[in-house]
């Protein structure tokens, strides 16, 4: 299906809103883009490292990302994966990329080893740091030392977080340690043998400064229990209560979502 615009009001930038039958063809979709971003770094045309998520939402995107790079010659294969560099959004403290419900351990299974990507290349917060404050302060200054994030690929919580912005939160915040939301700890309890109370209580996470500092924004959502949030995410006035509301304040901001998600839009 062809992109849409979503029109807000008068006053509000129309957002670039695409929908897919589901989230296997999301995910091709999603990684089309990814591919597309591959191929300007590897040419030059972007210096920017691409920003990744993790989620149950990004697991389709990868597998169709995994499959579109093996479908290519080799030898555009090795360029495009030479030139890979990412910093992904996130990690709980107190997980390292040897604890397999760590998202370091994710990304590694989802891409790093399959790709056979260097660990510098695949980058991502060390959730074992003594102090994940001075962590944070690291991970936005590799940020800004690599260019600033080009194209990032974001989840949408169930909360309306994006990343581990958790509500409350306003668009200055930085990249930083914060404390996870009772929402988000249930939501991601799944991994963590659904019990909400495993899943560690701190997490260093990008900003919504970082964010909305990238060069685009590609917000993807799936399922019909993101339904009501999208909505709310795109349709009401922004505000710390939906830290993702805050992405529309950016100039290129593409919502990619299945058609259950984007039923209430
Ligand atoms: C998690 C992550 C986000 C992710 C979001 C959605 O807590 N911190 O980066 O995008 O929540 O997760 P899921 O795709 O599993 O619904």
């Amino acid at each position: 299906m062809p992109s849409t615009s979503l029109e807000l009001g008068p006053s509000a930038a129309p957002i670039r809103l695409a929908v897919e039958p589901g989230p296997e063809a999301l995910g091709r979709r999603v990684a089309g883009l990814l591919l597309a971003a591959l191929r300007d770094r590897a040419l030059g045309l972007s210096q920017r490292p691409l920003g990744l998520a993790t989620g149950r939402t990004m697991e389709p995107v990868y597998a169709a990302l995994r499959q579109a790079l093996a479908a290519l010659p080799a030898g555009e294969r090795t360029e495009l994966l030479a030139h890979w560099r990412s910093f992904n959004l996130d990690e709980y403290v107190g997980l390292g990329p040897a604890d397999p419900r760590s998202f370091a351990a994710t990304m590694a299974a989802a891409l790093g080893e399959p790709l056979g990507l260097a660990p510098a290349q695949l980058c991502l917060p060390d959730g074992l740091t003594a102090d994940p404050e001075a962590e944070a302060h690291r991970y936005a200054a590799a940020i800004a030392d690599a260019g600033g994030l080009g194209l990032q690929l974001l989840g949408l919580g169930s909360n309306g977080h994006v990343g581990f912005n958790e509500p409350p939160c306003g668009p200055q915040a930085a990249c930083r340690c914060v404390l996870l939301a009772a929402a988000t700890r249930q939501q991601n309890a799944p991994g963590f043998g659904d019990d909400p109370a495993a899943v560690p209580e701190r997490a260093i996470t990008v900003g919504l400064k970082e964010l909305l500092e990238a060069e685009r924004l590609v917000l993807v959502v799936s399922g019909g229990a993101k339904a009501e949030i999208l909505r709310r995410v795109l349709r009401e006035p922004p505000s710390p209560e939906l830290p993702a509301s805050w992405l529309r304040r950016h100039p290129r901001l593409q919502v990619l979502a299945d058609a259950e998600a984007a039923a209430l839009l």
